[in-house]
């Protein structure tokens, strides 16, 4: 069993709901798990009583969100010492046009080079777009650049691509690799070595 924090900022609410998707499948194995939104995260956020670190963000406008930004910056040290994950959400992996995949992985490594942290693992994971949701100049927008890319254009309806399924899956395999790797904890009151214990 292990202790996990799951840290994400979400404009839009998929990467909070990947967020949330990550936790459930942890608890359901059994682990022990928090989830905070970066723009909540108090100052004195301790981060050492947890195994592994996830980190979540959307893509929007070809970088990161501030708050996850300024949590790394801010926890960088100690996200260096934890196992930690990064999941990118957008749409850009989904491009018929261009290699979206390895245009993410660009703004990744600006992630990397402008905070220095370097999560052991990278997941790209594709995101919604929740026309009815925006307003009018983003719908417009979002549509365009969207029918250039190959994607999905009817605007009165709204599109939801995350595999779920691969969610589940990164999220079980980490942690499941984070718990098996784990130092043996040494009890503080070992049992004295004449005792019943000692013979097991
Ligand atoms: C204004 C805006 C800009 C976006 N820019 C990008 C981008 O540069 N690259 C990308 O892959 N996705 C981009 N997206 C798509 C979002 O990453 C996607 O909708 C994601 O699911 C949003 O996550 P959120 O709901 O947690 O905010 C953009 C979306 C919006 C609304």
């Amino acid at each position: 069993m292990a202790t996990v924090l799951v840290v994400y900022a979400s404009r839009d609410g998929q990467t909070r709901k990947v967020a949330e998707r990550i936790a459930n499948v942890l608890r359901v194995r059994r682990h022990v798990v928090e989830v905070l939104d970066a723009a909540r995260a108090p100052s004195d956020l301790d981060l050492s009583r947890f195994q592994a670190v996830f980190v979540g963000s959307p893509v929007h406008a070809q970088g990161y969100l501030r708050p996850v930004v300024r949590f790394i910056q801010s926890h960088r040290t100690e996200l260096e010492r934890i196992p930690t994950l990064f999941f990118s959400v957008g749409l850009a992996i989904l491009s018929k046009i261009n290699d979206g995949r390895a245009q993410t992985m660009q703004i990744v490594d600006r992630l990397i080079a402008e905070t220095g942290w370097h999560p052991r693992r990278i997941e790209l994971v594709a995101g919604a777009l929740p026309y009815t949701r925006y307003n009018f100049l983003i719908r417009f927008i979002m549509r365009r650049i969207v029918k250039k890319e190959g994607g999905d254009i009817d605007t009165s309806r709204n599109y939801e691509y995350t595999d779920w399924a691969a969610v589940d899956r990164f999220a079980a395999e980490f942690v499941g690799e984070v718990a098996a790797n784990r130092p043996i904890e040494v009890p503080l009151a070992a049992p004295a070595a004449n005792g019943p214990e000692a013979r097991a």
